[in-house]
């Protein structure tokens, strides 16, 4: 792997644990802001891309949502037999509160959580019909292990969806840099109140991710079929990836 000390610990390929760790501890500071934040920089289209993960699940399947933060999207789903997993203990606690709160005013039972990375999950092989990331992926120490590890709990014939801030390609990847650098600053500056919010590090997290392509390619090399993954319309700021794991 090449150095990443130009890039402050980042490439499209992952993030050194030094950077990781200051990045989990701006996605921590993001909770209270979280999904208000989300839905002005998208324009509300942030609850369209979750409902469209969902329905890539039927009803009574087992789902894991790896990164599940605060429950933003883990609270939405319906029907299924629902794992969160997440490294950061805050995290779940939140998501714990708001998903089985969600989940039991629809008759479920609650969700089991998991104190863990995408990169080593402690849960066996071919466990899960579906697996979905939702803003997540982005924020991996080391994609292609998370993508193995994910790979390895599907079942065969199991999907997974990503969801994540999306780069078509380089250049429009330079138009999502200068959307990440100024207006979602602004915005967030607006909701939080302060300079000093924790959007600054997840704009640095976009800067260095890479294109649609080059995870395509990952999701092939790792072992995954029927790969897809494409901009999101209208907005365009999102990308939607889904890969199966072969039967
Ligand atoms: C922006 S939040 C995503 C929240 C939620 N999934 C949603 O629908 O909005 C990103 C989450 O990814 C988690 N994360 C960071 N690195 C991870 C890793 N290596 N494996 C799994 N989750 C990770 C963070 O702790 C954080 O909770």
């Amino acid at each position: 792997m090449a150095s990443r000390s130009s890039t402050g610990g980042y490439d499209p390929s992952g993030i050194d644990l030094d950077a990781w760790t200051v990045l989990e501890a701006e996605l921590e500071a993001t909770i209270p802001h979280y999904d208000r934040v989300n839905r002005l920089m998208t324009f509300g289209q942030d609850r369209r891309w979750r409902a469209s993960v969902a329905a890539h699940a039927e009803p009574g399947m087992s789902v894991l949502e790896v990164g599940c933060g605060p429950g933003s999207f883990a609270e939405t789903i319906r029907g299924v037999d629902l794992t969160c997993l997440d490294p950061s203990p805050e995290m779940l606690r939140v998501a714990r509160k708001r998903v089985d709160a969600a989940r039991s005013a629809h008759g479920e039972a609650p969700a089991a959580y998991v104190e863990a990375l995408a990169e080593s999950i402690p849960l066996p092989d071919a466990s899960f019909d579906r697996v979905f990331c939702l803003f997540s992926f982005r924020d991996f120490q080391d994609k292609k292990k998370g993508l193995e590890e994910i790979l390895r709990v599907l079942k065969p014939g199991g999907r997974l969806v990503i969801c994540d801030a999306g780069k078509g390609s380089w250049l429009h990847g330079f138009a999502g840099r200068m959307w990440m650098g100024t207006v979602v600053q602004w915005m967030a500056r607006r909701v939080t109140g302060t300079r000093d919010h924790p959007w600054r590090g997840l704009a640095r997290s976009y800067t260095h991710y890479g294109t649609n392509r080059y995870y395509r390619r990952m999701l092939r090399d790792v072992g995954f079929t029927s790969v897809r993954g494409r901009l999101l319309w209208p907005f365009l700021m999102a990308s939607r990836f889904v890969g199966e794991r072969p039967n």
